[in-house]
């Protein structure tokens, strides 16, 4: 597949290429939003090389990190934050490897783009919550930058906040709340001087 021949060919320079698109504030604004508390479990979906999931550890939370791309986990496993309460596993975030209603936290930072069927994986997402359980999703609000969808393999121009919201609610989740991260994402175009410069979303809901 496409999208998982891309991530599997740049994760060495993942971390690199992150720190020039967003900055860690979007991880700061993240954690603060989901009010994380020791001891917990998290899963971590598209987790890549474990931006979010380092945060989480840092937090004292037990974390599973679930990607696509084995070679994204392979560069998350030997960072130095790794420590007992963290499990990778590869799986797809539209069939999760997790019963129904086992986790306290489902986090997915800029991986909803790159699923074919958004409001189906938010189902899924939601699937293994336990009741009270808290869904965070941060992706890029809806651009006009397609050569994105060429060269960073995204399959979804971002997104519309109310489609967001109506998917969360679909899936069955309460207190849904959708706002500005007050982050912005910026990707360089590899065969151009354009520049995809876009603000952030962070939705949560509960379920
Ligand atoms: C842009 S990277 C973000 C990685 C990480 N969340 C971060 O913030 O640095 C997107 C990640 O989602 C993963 N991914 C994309 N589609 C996926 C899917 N359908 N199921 C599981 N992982 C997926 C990719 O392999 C990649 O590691």
């Amino acid at each position: 597949m496409h999208e998982r021949g891309y991530f599997d060919e740049i994760a060495p320079r993942w971390d690199d290429m992150r720190q020039t698109y967003f900055s860690e504030r979007v991880r700061d604004r993240v954690l603060s939003e989901a009010r994380v508390q020791p001891r917990k479990l998290a899963v971590d979906v598209g987790a890549g090389t474990g931006f979010i999931t380092e945060g989480l550890i840092g937090h004292g939370v037990e974390v599973l990190a679930i990607d696509e791309s084995l070679p994204m986990l392979q560069v998350l496993r030997r960072k130095a934050f790794v420590t007992a309460g963290l499990h990778c596993c590869t799986g797809s975030a539209e069939r999760l490897p997790v019963r129904t209603g086992a986790v306290d936290y489902v986090f997915a930072n800029m991986c909803l783009h790159h699923v074919v069927h958004p409001a189906a994986v938010i189902g899924e997402m939601a699937r293994i919550l336990k009741k009270g359980g808290t869904l965070i999703i941060t992706d890029c609000d809806e651009h006009a930058f397609a050569f994105l969808l060429e060269e960073t393999a995204d399959l979804w121009m971002g997104f519309r906040r109310e489609d967001i919201n109506a998917w969360f609610a679909e899936a069955g989740l309460r207190d849904i709340v959708v706002s500005s991260t007050g982050e912005q994402v910026c990707v360089p175009s590899k065969s151009t001087d354009n520049c995809a410069n876009n603000s952030i979303f962070i939705a949560r809901g509960t379920k």
